[in-house]
């Protein structure tokens, strides 16, 4: 019997998760776009991105600009160069800039908020932090210089497969759902997401990633395919290993991605989700209208200049990477379009609203509220 959209409990979201039929995928998508209709509406947010430094001190397996990659150029933007691009988001039309970058502990406390604290003085646009695992204190620091959101993917919320592609730091214990929670309490708007297809992920381990995002309300949702890249340990041998010591490997693939952000749709309704690059790297044609019509409310086109753009390469071929701003701009723009949508102004946060009538039916028992919920720490 094919799954069912009424109640998303764990068996039902593995089951859609393992469903193969197009014709009964039919019912998923078309359920998707309806719920993202009635819970975030028809306007698009674009988000400036700006990948302010490649610099990292982890590890991660899969990162192709981690600390021990051979070959990468790296680049820190300086003061000037990051207003620069946040201008330029700014007279794009863009309401959010996103500062994204490696662990990098080269970008200091005070240095990050002096930044947000010139942007927003300068464009007043609401202002998204992506810069890895970082301490209280200068999280706290960012969020009283004017920082709004921060990004930060749990990747999988299966602590072994998490501690096998994603090293801990000497003497410390990596937790990025802890991390989550305290930057929702700090006052943070708080992002987070998973990639698709990671060697060593089941379909069970992904239906535990949408019932992760459920329970820690998260905001903002990204979700992209597993890219492998040659530079590094899961482009090899390593991959291997661990697909092999999966039952059942998800594949990194288009249509595993769209069912996860049409699911996480579903059981996060006011979520804002992006279409995002990685998607759209798997399927240049039509991977962000893909995503667009099957949940996804965002898109987060890049504003950094393209001689930095092309050192930010955690996997190969990606989208954009030799495209201006004004390029991807008017590109997405036309996409948008295309699929029938308007682009948004203002910030685009969360909004939080009442029950439309299309999803009361749809939600399991409230995750709010519950104790700690996590089935797993990192
Ligand atoms: N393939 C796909 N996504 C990747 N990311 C990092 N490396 C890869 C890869 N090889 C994603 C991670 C990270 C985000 C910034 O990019 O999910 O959190
Ligand atoms: Fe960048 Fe199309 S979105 S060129």
């Amino acid at each position: 019997m094919p799954p069912g959209l009424d109640r998303l409990d764990h068996e039902t979201i593995v089951g859609w998760l393992r469903e193969a039929d197009p014709a009964v995928l039919e019912r998923l998508w078309a359920r998707a776009d309806a719920v993202r209709a009635a819970h975030v509406g028809d306007a698009v947010h674009l988000r400036g991105l700006i990948e302010i430094s490649n610099h990292c001190i982890r590890h991660c397996l899969y990162c192709g600009i981690r600390a021990c990659s051979d070959g990468v150029t790296r680049y820190r933007m300086t003061a000037a160069e990051i207003l620069e691009c946040a201008r330029e988001a700014k007279r794009l039309g863009y309401g959010t800039v996103v500062m994204q970058s490696g662990e990098d502990p080269g970008l200091t406390r005070e240095f990050i908020a002096d930044r947000v604290r010139a942007i927003k003085a300068e464009t007043g646009l609401a202002i998204t932090l992506s810069l890895g695992e970082r301490s209280d204190e200068d999280l706290k620091a960012w969020k009283g210089a004017g920082a709004d959101r921060f990004l930060l993917r749990f990747e999988t919320s299966d602590p072994g497969l998490y501690h096998r592609i994603h090293p801990s730091l000497p003497g410390t214990l990596s937790d990025r759902v802890a991390q989550l929670q305290r930057m929702r309490a700090m006052g943070y708007e708080i992002g987070s997401g998973v990639m698709v297809g990671i060697p060593g992920q089941t379909w069970e381990i992904l239906a535990r990633d949408i019932e992760l995002f459920r329970d820690l309300d998260i905001d903002m949702i990204g979700i992209g395919p597993f890219l492998p890249s040659p530079r590094t340990p899961l482009g090899g041998e390593a991959a291997e290993r661990l697909r092999a010591s999966a039952d059942e490997q998800v594949p990194n693939n288009e249509e595993a991605t769209l069912k996860v952000v049409a699911l996480t749709r579903l059981v996060c309704p006011e979520a804002n989700l992006p279409s995002t690059t990685a998607l759209a790297t798997i399927d240049p044609a039509t991977g962000r209208e893909l995503g667009l019509v099957r949940g996804a409310n965002i898109v987060m086109p890049n504003v950094t200049p393209p001689a930095y753009r092309v050192l930010y390469e955690i996997y190969p071929g990606k989208a954009c990477i030799h495209e201006t701003a004004e390029a991807c701009q008017g590109c997405l723009e036309r996409r948008i379009r295309s699929i029938g949508r308007t682009v948004g102004s203002g910030p685009g946060g969360r909004r939080r609203s009442g029950p439309a009538a299309v999803t009361s039916s749809l939600l399991p028992t409230s995750a709010r509220g519950r104790g700690d919920p996590r089935p797993g720490r990192h």
